[in-house]
């Protein structure tokens, strides 16, 4: 073993290592250590385990024996929180620690709650106007300290095209989107943010998405700044790989991670060129500029790509590839992941450096507090058992597209601190005042403190007894409440029930674990009844909670007296409507023991009285969705019955969770662009609180009082929307047919159609060669003087064969015309082929060229606007089913 050692409080100083980590372990040690003991720091090379440390106290001597800088510094962490909470240890002692997680990070988006004017998803430049916080020193201070505490070791910054904000090229000067003096604040920030992140044990990564050029770099090469459907073209290559050498050079410390999908082709030869030829060798050079031979970790992310073959192809060129893959999509759903997801989580690790299990956005539980160490416990357990992963990404527990803010309205009278931009917490509620007028603040870090702390503690060792853990987080909840750790284990159980009910609501009852959709705002009838109308994202059901039954399922099952399988949506019913109340039940028992940080206490209760009445509205709806699928069988009218009386209590309930978000929440969901889809698309700001959303809740349930009404006039039948209104466009090209049962829409082949949705009947369909649209993909260019909509149909089956309808689960883009959810649903019948599902570009007057990817599609005409956005589910994939979410609607 050898030693290098340093003492740092008896008065021998015999050696000292210059390690940033270490000084910075030995500063947090001088803190809190008195004199007349000697602490000894040194190292064991021949620990192979990273990050790992063993204490020895031996009388009055104490040894932090480290395998690295960053284990000594742990060591000293950890003796010092151990003479703060007892003084110094009096007894022989003998501890050895080391992480169970590689890299254990945290993230933090430069990205804002709405898109910027003329620009796409993820372009934000680093501008002080965009980001203030981002220049605040002593916000970062607050906030790596704050990993450093947690043992956190990665924090990663995300952005779409960062590079235009940081580096200057001599060959693309003009590409750098903001101005000197912004640039040399960035170079400045930058440099001070990663010297003083590795002091803390923190490497920091940059990530950046696929292909985003910048704005002014787009305009000088009358370029799109992204475009999905655009190939790798030359400039853009040689531009990018030029920015990353420029990059890796400039900031040698900064690590890289990167999104090959979204802004390019979804899965594709494409993505394997952009890493192999553009990325890695950007890399490359920027190493060989400084003389370096090694090879620094990169973070491929296996969002919509095909990561394996990625891997396969780089592997050969560069050895220290991660890869990264959503542990639960952009929510959190399960600890009990399976199926597709789980085995290509573990084909990911076993091909890769290590696999980062990212903990992304939490669409699911934006904005309420969220902290059930026992839920995130058994979360890293399947992270490392289920799915192999070494290391672990965590996003904002809430806020990410508004960071470093929460959501909560704190009222400025409670004693927020007005400060220049965000430098101090303090007030009476915690509350900041930040610079852009925004009135008193949160911040995300210290409301959500909870949330860093349990997926930190258990991505170092995730093995602990649950005994332990009740008494740990019983009497850390304690000293942060100023109670006694029974009344701490209260608050501990209101934090683990509440835990439950998000998650299960939307792995049973969910569209998708996609930012689309805000599950806290609620969701309609049609789309408990109906969800493949609103794009069903079906891995949700598949692999992202324990094996069960969706409401359709158990419907047709409970009618044909089939037994059921796994988790029903009856067991979520019952079980999230008990999770609610005894959360409530355990806050209120706690409340009169508090004595400490009170008004984050009481909306800590607000919270979770919100779960209760989140869990009640939606019991009540899937109860009621259940009956009317029950009656689609029985044609029963006591089922309509019986599931008006459920949706006027889940209405009562949507009624009470309004009232106790009304001044205490600003919003439900940060994300506040169209991307946002359910329950209800919400542009402009719009349809971000439960105010705006109960009166639709409202509308509803009313609407389905006079449908039960009008039911009973004899010979009622619920009416299609009106046909389609051909328009006129100046099309370059292209042959005609008009759509109709026995018409074929291919050239090439005798494929013909049986059956077309009434609104759809004789308009202007278009015809191409099967063969040229597997091939080469769809491209239409022409010419409108009036607003008009494009009709495109989907054929319903996932296959290279077939174009994939538009996904916003995968690529942000896929709303850039209202494309993103069908207008008719199951509205063409071809003989042998799925079902097809009708889609709308809308396109302003003027000259356009759409193009569309690789795979089988049908050009149903151009049309006037309807204005209507609503999906009619034509059904005709089912003949004899009753469609019925008219009544609803
Ligand atoms: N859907 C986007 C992504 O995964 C943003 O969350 O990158």
């Amino acid at each position: 073993m050898r030693f290098f050692v340093c003492t740092i409080l008896s008065l021998t100083y015999l050696f000292c290592i210059a390690q940033p980590r270490v000084e910075f372990g030995k500063q947090r040690l001088a803190a809190v250590a008195g004199r007349g003991r000697s602490i000894f720091i040194s190292f064991d090379p021949s620990n192979r385990q990273k990050e790992a440390y063993t204490i020895d106290v031996d009388g009055n001597r104490i040894h932090i024996i480290a395998s690295d800088a960053s284990g000594a510094l742990y060591g000293c962490l950890t003796l010092a929180d151990m003479i703060k909470a007892q003084g110094y240890p009096r007894h022989h002692l003998h501890l050895s620690d080391h992480p169970g997680m590689v890299l254990r990070g945290a993230c933090i988006g430069l990205q804002k709650t709405t898109l910027l004017r003329g620009r796409g998803p993820y372009e934000y430049p680093y501008t002080p106007q965009n980001f203030p916080w981002f220049y605040n020193k002593a916000l970062w201070t607050k906030y790596l300290d704050s990993m450093v505490n947690n043992r956190l070791n990665t924090l990663y910054l995300w952005n779409g095209h960062p590079f235009a904000s940081l580096v200057r090229l001599k060959e693309y000067p003009y590409a750098v989107e903001v101005d000197d003096a912004t640039f040399r604040k960035n170079e400045e920030m930058f440099r001070w943010l990663t010297t003083e992140a590795d002091r803390r044990g923190i490497w920091v990564i940059q990530l950046f998405y696929n292909i985003i050029v910048s704005k002014p770099f787009a305009e000088k090469n009358h370029l799109k700044t992204q475009d999905r459907n655009r190939h790798i073209i030359p400039i853009i290559a040689d531009y990018t790989r030029r920015s990353i050498a420029a990059f890796v050079q400039k900031y040698p410390n900064v690590g890289l991670a990167f999104t090959l999908g979204e802004a390019m082709e979804g899965v594709g030869q494409d993505d394997i060129d952009w890493l192999t030829k553009t990325i890695i060798p950007g890399v490359k050079d920027g190493l060989r500029a400084l003389g370096r031979t090694d090879e620094p970790p990169l973070v491929v992310r296996a969002h919509d790509t095909d990561g394996p073959a990625d891997l396969a192809a780089a592997l050969p060129l560069y050895k220290n590839l991660y890869i990264m893959a959503k542990y639960n999509g952009e929510a959190l759903t399960t600890y009990t992941p399976h199926g597709a997801w789980a085995d290509l989580h573990r084909k990911l690790s076993s091909v890769s450096q290590g696999l980062v299990e990212n903990v992304h956005i939490l669409a699911n539980l934006e904005p309420f507090r969220y902290g059930s160490p026992d839920f995130i416990q058994h979360c890293v357990q399947a992270m490392h058992d289920i799915d192999h992963a070494n290391s672990i990404h965590l996003y904002p527990q809430a806020s990410y597209w508004d960071w470093p803010y929460s959501a909560d309205s704190v009222e400025a009278s409670a004693g927020g601190v007005r400060h220049e931009g965000v430098t101090a917490t303090g007030g009476r509620d915690g509350s900041v005042w930040p610079e852009d007028g925004s009135g008193s603040r949160l911040l995300e870090m210290d409301r959500d403190w909870i949330w860093y702390k349990a997926w930190a503690r258990y991505a170092w060792n995730c093995n602990r007894p649950r005994q332990e853990e009740i008494a740990y987080w019983s009497s850390q909840l304690a000293q942060k409440y100023g109670c006694d750790t029974a009344a701490g284990h209260l608050i501990l159980d209101a934090y683990e029930k509440s835990g439950e009910i998000s998650p299960k609501l939307l792995r049973r009852f969910g569209i998708t674990d996609g930012n689309r959709q805000t599950l806290t705002l609620g969701m309609f009838m049609t789309q408990l009844i109906d969800p493949e109308r609103y794009g069903l994202f079906t891995l949700l059901y598949e692999s992202e909670g324990p094996p069960g039954e969706m409401l359709s399922q158990y419907a047709e099952r409970e009618w044909k007296h089939l037994p059921h399988e796994g988790e029903t949506p009856v067991d979520v019913i019952n079980s999230t409507r008990e999770e609610g109340r005894q959360a409530m039940a355990a806050i209120d028992a706690a409340a009169s023991h508090v004595t400490a940080n009170r008004a984050e206490f009481d909306r800590l209760r607000n919270d979770m009285y919100c779960y209760h009445w989140l869990a009640e509205f939606y019991d009540d709806k899937a109860a009621a969705a259940l009956s009317v699928l029950r009656y689609n069988y029985s044609a029963d009218r006591d089922d309509l019955a019986r599931a008006y009386t459920a949706l006027s209590a889940s209405v009562d309930a949507f009624r009470e969770l309004t009232r106790l978000t009304n001044g205490t929440y600003r919003y439900a969901n940060s994300m506040q662009t169209p991307q946002r889809k359910i329950p209800i698309r919400g542009a402009g700001g719009h349809f971000i609180t439960w105010r705006e959303m109960l009166p639709l809740y409202e509308d509803e349930l009313k609407h389905f009082r006079i449908h039960l009404d009008s039911m009973r006039t004899p010979g009622f039948q619920a009416a299609a929307p009106p046909a389609f209104q051909q328009a006129d466009v100046q099309l370059e090209g292209g042959s005609y047919y008009v759509l109709d049962d026995g018409a074929r829409p291919y050239s090439d082949t005798d494929l013909v159609i049986r059956n077309v949705a009434a609104p759809l009947r004789g308009l202007k369909a278009l015809t191409f060669p099967s063969h040229d649209q597997r091939r080469a993909g769809t491209t239409l260019h022409f010419k409108c003087s009036e607003p008009v909509d494009l009709l495109v149909g989907f054929f319903e089956k996932k296959s290279s064969a077939f174009l994939p309808a538009p996904q916003l689960e995968t690529d942000a883009s896929a709303n850039d015309y209202g494309q993103a959810e069908p207008r008719i649903a199951n509205a063409l019948i071809l003989a042998g082929m799925p079902a097809v599902n009708v889609y709308a570009w809308s396109f302003k007057p003027g000259e356009h060229t759409l193009e569309l990817g690789k795979g089988l599609c049908l050009i149903l005409g151009f049309v006037k606007p309807t204005g209507r956005t609503r999906t009619y589910d034509a059904s005709l994939n089912e003949p004899g089913k009753k469609n019925l979410d008219w009544l609803f609607e």
